[in-house]
């Protein structure tokens, strides 16, 4: 074949090629083996001189317009592909994203871990006793012996006798922190945990609730020393604003007894449907340890002084956050846990 013919046909098949397939066969048929300019280079053996040498440019002309074809060609059907696979798998990032569901924490925790936050700031520790407590602690090492009427208040959910129950309030801890101290020396604790009365659940009461204890015992202690932690530990959890009041009060195993107030943060004390128009808000119980109960828990009552109190981190929430109902805290319902979402600059 002429050799303007072979690079005619040549470039007329270069244009028809529109995948890797043709590309191939194209390849084939003009440099494989009995490809087209390949038989054209078997001719070189009777050629010599002048036409050897015109017949070499010639085929080193056609392989080089092969090659070159291939090369763009190939290059051109590579970014096509590429464009059409990038087009069908793009992400559509306007689509909005799923959203990750995040945690919070309960609002009970999270008045528990204030509390406890304030008292470990004053060099308390946080200590926890057990829920399926002794009569000996939960009572008689209170000054609550048996028969006592005192025991009414707090009927109780017994395991198999009468001696083991679970705890009704967290002052037990008290008499376990102070029968373990074997040095019997100072100490400085508060109690978080969960406590259980028979009672029947309404908005207000509820078979299982929380409460933190705090016990300080030492040499010197004296009502000063509780008037002045409860002032502060109550000014940072409603606010410096609030006015504390201490009422004389009873439990047995405080002498004397203290029932804490504060002014009414609705209000400032005017008087309104939060505080029952009496301006003042019921915090806490508190005291001076009985004698009675460090001399149970081998403390010497002529050397050793103390003060206790006791809160419910669930009334606590409820003045906080306006909570109207305490089964809303263990029904785990969704909407009610959502509202106490950690927020920034939350611990
Ligand atoms: N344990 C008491 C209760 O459940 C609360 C209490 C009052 C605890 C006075 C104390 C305290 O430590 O000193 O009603």
């Amino acid at each position: 074949m002429e050799k303007e013919t072979i690079k005619k046909n040549l470039l007329e098949d270069a244009k028809t090629l529109v995948n890797q397939e043709m590309l191939n066969d194209f390849r084939v048929k003009y440099l494989g083996k009995k490809g087209i300019v390949t038989e054209l280079s078997k001719e070189m053996k009777d050629l010599d001189g002048e036409g050897k040498r015109e017949l070499g440019k010639t085929i080193q002309e056609l392989k080089s317009l092969v090659e070159e074809t291939i090369f763009t060609v190939g290059k051109e059907l590579h970014d096509k592909a590429l464009k059409e696979r990038l087009e069908k798998e793009a992400i559509d990032i306007s689509l909005p994203a799923i959203p990750v569901v995040e945690g919070g924490l309960h609002p009970l925790t999270k008045v528990v871990e204030e509390i406890e936050d304030i008292f470990v700031s004053m060099g308390y520790d946080v200590v926890e006793g057990p829920e399926v407590e002794e009569d000996l602690y939960n009572f008689e090492k209170l000054n609550l012996p048996k028969g006592h009427p005192a025991r009414d208040a707090q009927d109780s959910f017994y395991i198999e006798d009468e001696s083991i129950l679970l705890r009704t309030q967290t002052s037990p801890v008290q008499a376990r922190v102070m029968d373990a101290n074997e040095e019997k020396g100072p100490i400085r604790i508060i109690c978080p945990g969960k406590t259980y009365r028979r009672d029947d659940d309404d908005a207000t009461h509820s078979h299982q609730f929380t409460q933190i204890e705090g016990l300080v015992v030492d040499e010197t202690i004296s009502i000063a020393d509780l008037k002045g932690t409860l002032e502060i530990a109550l000014k940072k959890l409603f606010g410096s604003q609030r006015e504390i009041r201490f009422r004389p009060s009873f439990f047995p195993f405080t002498e004397p007894s203290l029932e804490v107030d504060i002014s009414c943060f609705k209000c400032g004390g005017t008087g309104c449907s939060l505080c029952k128009e009496t301006g003042w808000i019921e915090i806490l119980g508190s005291g001076m340890v009985h004698p009675n109960v460090l001399r149970n828990c081998g403390y010497d009552p002529e050397k050793y002084t103390g003060f206790a109190f006791g809160l419910g981190p669930e009334r606590i929430a409820m003045l906080k956050y306006g909570i109207n109902d305490i089964r809303s805290f263990y029904t785990n319902d969704f909407r009610f846990l959502g509202e106490f979402k950690r927020k920034d600059g939350d611990r």
